[in-house]
């Protein structure tokens, strides 16, 4: 909540952008968000692991680690287009048990905890009903390596001639958690990150939503492709969607 404050209170003043690829950014936010939640964790969980997206792994063998995406929705947020998030999971023994994912310009707080269901703002909820794609509302994302390689624009294409409508809004946590309560039937994307995904995906497993790979084989946050629907249209998507 103190670093969705920041992010909240920083946009459109944004002090330093540089550049990771040539269309990936990085503020001085992310960094000021990601400084701020790993002084938290680390104060009260001293021998935690941490995976955070811009300072990387930091691993002391514990069984706890926490995966870490301070501001997901970059370019969103440094073109003050409001769709942008804080991501929080913690893994234990390698099980991703416990997700939180911030939305501070809606104020609105996705949580789940491995085996007890998952919430919005202390609300149940759970995936939408659409059984088939024809009238399904989908998400998607393109990754900063999409120039080398447009891995994703077939999928796109494909889909869209079968479905509702795609939207691409940028942040690929919060696309996971509308999944979660239903404003999206599913949600697609290449060569993402754990931080991207990790808390999403357990929020969709406990709103009873499926989360995969394109092939349906089981996912964790360290596989690169995730395919996350309301279960109803997941064999539909799988055979749709190439890697
Ligand atoms: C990005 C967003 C975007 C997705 C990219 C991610 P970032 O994260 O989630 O929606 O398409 O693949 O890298 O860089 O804004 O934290
Ligand atoms: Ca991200
Ligand atoms: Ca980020």
């Amino acid at each position: 909540m103190k670093s969705g404050r920041l992010i909240k209170n920083s946009v459109g003043k944004i002090g330093t952008i540089s550049y990771k690829g040539r269309d990936n950014i990085v503020t001085d936010v992310d960094k000021r968000a990601e400084r701020m939640i790993i002084n938290i964790i680390r104060s009260r969980f001293p021998d935690h692991s941490i995976l955070s997206e811009e300072k990387g792994s930091l691993d002391n063998h514990s069984r706890y680690k926490w995966i870490i995406d301070p501001l997901d929705g970059t370019t969103n947020f440094a073109h003050a287009f409001p769709f942008f998030c804080v991501s929080i999971a913690l893994e234990i023994a390698g099980v991703v048990s416990l997700g939180v994912v911030y939305d501070p310009t809606r104020d609105e707080l996705f949580s789940a905890e491995l085996g007890r269901g998952a919430y919005l703002n202390g609300k149940k909820i759970k995936v939408s009903g659409a059984k088939g794609l024809a009238g399904s509302f989908l998400a998607t994302g393109f990754s900063y390596g999409r120039r080398r390689k447009d891995k994703n624009i077939g999928n796109f294409k494909r889909l869209l001639m079968k479905t509702m409508a795609i939207r691409r809004a940028g942040s690929a946590a919060l696309d996971l958690v509308y999944v979660a309560c239903g404003r999206f039937d599913g949600f697609w994307e290449l060569d993402l990150h754990p931080w991207d995904s990790a808390a999403g995906f357990l929020i969709v497993k406990e709103a009873k939503g499926k989360v995969t790979q394109f092939d349906n084989k089981p996912y964790s946050p360290y596989h690169k492709n995730i395919l996350a629907t309301n279960g109803k249209i997941h064999s539909r998507m799988v055979s749709l969607l190439k890697p």
